[in-house]
């Protein structure tokens, strides 16, 4: 990894200025205690967290309950995280907030929303009865399959007040990857919109559902939004319209009271194989988690307005759009949109009009807006900002400083947060007001989480020498499973190593024990700060009938940090051309979505292969970058093919 060499050389050390040390929420005595703590006695941190932070129906008996790799958080108390994200702020002391925006909306094209906690608690409650209406029962599993719109903060609100998991599918994925998402999972109701706003035109996402249900029996009912107000198809007897059924609902609906291992949400990634995983998250220990980290990492206070660009379809959006931010009572701002539209300065315009004090986004995101020019954030005014985060991949220092300089206005503290769909939470990151930054250093783990580099024999690895990201602790917002695959959870994340998580990505610690990311070391791409996995493009290429074999490797790109190259062979007598491309392309697009789009295939008569017919990535990956193999070849089974592959035509 050419980047590691770049980031090991970075001196620059940034220390929390002192007035945002005074009023941080964690101070640095508060820290330097909770990581003793942490180190100490783990699971006494978390209830400490989780008696500060969450608001309990029933205390808990036991705090953690470890049989690995099988982790159970607060054993016996009940919860529900609607109730902690809006009803406990409506309540005694905290009655002040019902007029207090929750979520400032704003869609693309330019109409705006504000749902105050008191509205938010009353869709919430309406949403729930209408689910409740359609038969919808505790632990039955709702499917999301919405655009960035209030509507979808509100049907995950609701799914946690009556206890049906939710299982969130990005708007991006298509008809297929949806199938595959409702069938996984048996969901029994899906909820969507007409469509949302992309690139300044609409985009339909109902004609992906009635696509995707054709082939799901367990789906009985679908709820539809009206966002864009396009012709939408409409099947009667299954299909209802969100306005027209919301309109009768009642606003009363008291929350149920879940077991604190009682499924929340299941979310599907990209793994090493061919099929995506449904992680599966419970209630107690990971809302503590995204609650604390929240409040400890990003500052928040009343007076904030928070805003994270993910999208909710994603973890990022999960954990710290809604839960994360909504039970510490701030206010989160959602948008609907892209970037760029109708102009390269739509953030920085979005952080003017309403003020926004934490900026939360990818460095992807970051290095696009590098390229687009400084012009446009400093056509604004940005002194609102306080703090910045960033999330998704490694961030290089450079974009760091920019991001530091040109956005922060070298008075923003940056959170470089690392973490997982799997972690739940934040796991690795600076706390603002008490640990030095390093630009392109995810810093220290949080208190009461336990990192480690470790080498294949699972020994500690010293500077500067890398090695394996290990997580040797459970933590209360750790997956509890792969919905419906026991076995593939433990040979994913406990078999590497005895009783201790394996991330998947590679990591350096210096002399100071700071975390440097490298990325992942598996077979799992990270395109715009998006998990795909190579076997998932792979088997999408090779279900088209014109392909006999395809290996799908990434290679470093500025903007997107990876970008997708796949070597194709074609069936026997198949042209091999710029169309066949471009099928091949729009196929991939068709059977997982636009992300997982290779930005470049390759035809080739025959892909390299060790002796015993494994595919060897290590070299496409060379081939792909446009480097040299420097790499041990010797295992290469046909060395004509390497000759062949550098010469390969671009499809
Ligand atoms: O490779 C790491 C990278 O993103 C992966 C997790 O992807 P996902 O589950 O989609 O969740 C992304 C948002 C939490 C990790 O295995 N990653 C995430 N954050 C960072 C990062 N790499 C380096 N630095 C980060 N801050």
């Amino acid at each position: 990894m050419p980047d590691i060499e770049s980031l090991l050389k970075e001196t620059r050390v940034f220390k929390p200025h002192k007035e945002f040390t005074k009023q941080a929420n964690w101070n640095k005595k508060q820290v330097a205690e909770y990581r003793k703590l942490g180190a100490k006695d783990p699971a006494r941190f978390w209830a400490k967290m989780a008696k500060q932070n969450v608001s309990w129906f029933t205390p808990w008996k036991t705090t953690l309950q470890w049989k690995p790799p099988f982790a159970k958080w607060f054993v016996g108390g009940k919860l529900n995280v609607s109730y902690n994200c809006l009803d406990r702020h409506l309540e005694a002391e905290n009655a002040w907030r019902r007029n207090k925006a929750a979520i400032i909306w704003e869609g693309e094209p330019g109409d705006t929303r504000v749902l105050t906690y008191g509205e938010l608690h009353r869709e919430v409650c309406k949403f729930a009865n209408v689910l409740k209406d359609q038969g919808v029962k505790k632990g039955d599993r709702i499917a999301l399959y919405m655009p960035m719109i209030p509507e979808l903060a509100i049907a995950m609100l609701a799914c946690t007040r009556i206890g049906a998991p939710h299982n969130v599918v990005f708007g991006g994925f298509s008809a297929q990857a949806l199938r595959d998402r409702i069938n996984d999972a048996g969901a029994k109701l899906v909820v969507t919109a007409d469509g949302g706003y992309r690139r300044g035109s609409p985009h339909a996402l109902k004609p992906a559902v009635d696509e995707a249900l054709k082939g799901c029996d367990g789906v009985e009912t679908v709820v539809m939004v009206k966002r864009t107000g396009e012709p939408t198809n409409f099947v009667e007897g299954r299909d209802l319209w969100w306005h027209e059924v919301m309109a009768g609902a009642s606003a009363k609906c008291p929350p149920a009271k879940l077991d604190a291992e009682h499924p929340l949400f299941i979310l599907y990634t990209s793994g090493t194989t061919g099929k995506p995983k449904g992680i599966l998250h419970t209630t107690g220990g990971y809302l503590t988690h995204v609650t604390t980290t929240a409040k400890a990492i990003f500052d928040l206070k009343d007076s904030d307005t928070f805003w994270c660009t993910a999208d909710i379809g994603w973890i990022t959006g999960h954990s710290y759009v809604i839960y994360g931010i909504l039970a510490n009572g701030a206010t989160s701002l959602m948008y609907e949109g892209t970037p760029t539209h109708p102009g390269p300065d739509r953030f920085w315009d979005i952080i003017e009009r309403w003020g926004v004090t934490i900026f939360y986004t990818a460095p992807t995101a970051i290095r696009t807006f590098i390229r687009l020019g400084d012009e446009h954030p400093k056509s604004h005014d940005l002194s609102s900002l306080r703090l910045l985060g960033t999330v998704g991949e490694p961030i290089n220092p450079e974009a760091w400083m920019w991001y530091h300089r040109v956005i922060g206005g070298r008075r923003c503290p940056i959170v470089d947060t690392w973490w997982q769909t799997e972690t739940g939470g934040i796991m690795i990151t600076p706390l603002p007001g008490a640990v030095d930054t390093k630009p392109g250093s995810a810093t220290l783990p949080f208190p009461g989480i336990q990192a480690e580099v470790w080498d294949e024999e699972g020994q500690t690895v010293t500077p500067p020498n890398g090695g394996f990201l290990v997580l040797k602790q459970p933590w209360p917002g750790m997956l509890r499973g792969i919905w419906g695959d026991p076995k593939r959870y433990q040979e994913t994340y406990w078999s590497q190593y005895k009783n201790t998580y394996f991330a998947g990505d590679g990591a350096h610690r210096d002399p100071q024990g700071y975390f440097w990311i490298m990325g992942r070391i598996d077979d799992v791409m990270n395109i715009s700060s998006h998990r795909i996995g190579t076997m998932e493009v792979e088997s999408a290429l090779v279900s088209h009938p014109k392909v006999a074999e395809s290996a799908v490797v990434g290679r470093p790109d500025e903007i997107t940090g990876t970008a997708i190259v796949a070597f194709v062979t074609p069936l026997g007598g198949i042209q091999a051309d710029k169309e066949l491309g471009e099928e091949l392309r729009n196929h991939v697009t068709k059977q997982i979505g636009a992300i997982a789009k290779p930005a470049e295939i390759r035809f080739t008569d025959a892909l390299p292969k060790t002796r015993s017919g494994k595919i060897m990535r290590r070299l496409l990956r060379d081939i792909a970058s446009g480097k040299e193999t420097v790499g041990d070849t010797s295992t290469l089974e046909d060395y004509s093919v390497l000759a062949k592959l550098k010469e390969s035509e671009e499809g």
